[in-house]
């Protein structure tokens, strides 16, 4: 398996799309994932696997804290290591933009994402009651306060 990354760019954006339909009940626009391209402030990569387009992730740089915005693996190439890499690939980068700690936010039911993030190395602080507004459902607040 050939994995490399890519700033998201105009080209990804219908794989992206179609992905993100697939995962996640409430997806982002087009609109959303547009503003990623322009956005100052958002680090945002497509993992393309064996030339195909395989995930993506990204986070906005706030001052010294990289907030997660959105990660998502195609399910056929889930589990395999893939959504760790990537994790991986971004908080490199924010290291090596000066980030020095990071927090997300993540559905209460969504184990296999919970669980992604406590091996690398973010605990759950605290929970936003009824903060998706598809299904009312609690997000976990989780940081990694050491990127390090
Ligand atoms: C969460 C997600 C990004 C994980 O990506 P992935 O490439 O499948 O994950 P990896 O193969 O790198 O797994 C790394 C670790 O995460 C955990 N994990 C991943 N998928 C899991 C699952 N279905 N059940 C339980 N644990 C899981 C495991 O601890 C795994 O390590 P292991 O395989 O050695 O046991 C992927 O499931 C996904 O895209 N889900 C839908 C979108 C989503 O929920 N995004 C997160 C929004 S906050």
């Amino acid at each position: 398996m050939v994995l490399r990354f890519e700033k998201l760019a105009e080209n990804h954006l219908p794989d992206v799309l179609r992905i993100e339909a697939e995962v996640n009940t409430a997806p982002w626009s087009e609109r959303a994932f547009r503003n990623e391209l322009t956005n100052p402030e958002s680090c945002f990569l497509v993992a393309i696997v064996d030339g195909q387009i395989a995930g993506y992730g990204g986070y906005w740089r706030c001052i010294d804290e990289a907030h997660v915005t959105n990660v998502a693996i195609d399910p056929p190439k889930q589990r395999q290591g893939i959504g760790r890499r990537l994790m991986l690939e971004l908080i490199e980068r924010a290291k090596e933009e000066g980030m020095t700690c990071s927090t997300l936010e993540v559905r209460a039911s969504n184990e296999a994402a919970i669980k992604l993030y406590e091996k690398l190395g973010y605990d759950v602080v605290s929970r936003r009651k009824r903060y998706y507004p598809d299904n009312q459902e609690d997000a976990l607040v989780m940081w990694c306060h050491d990127l390090a």
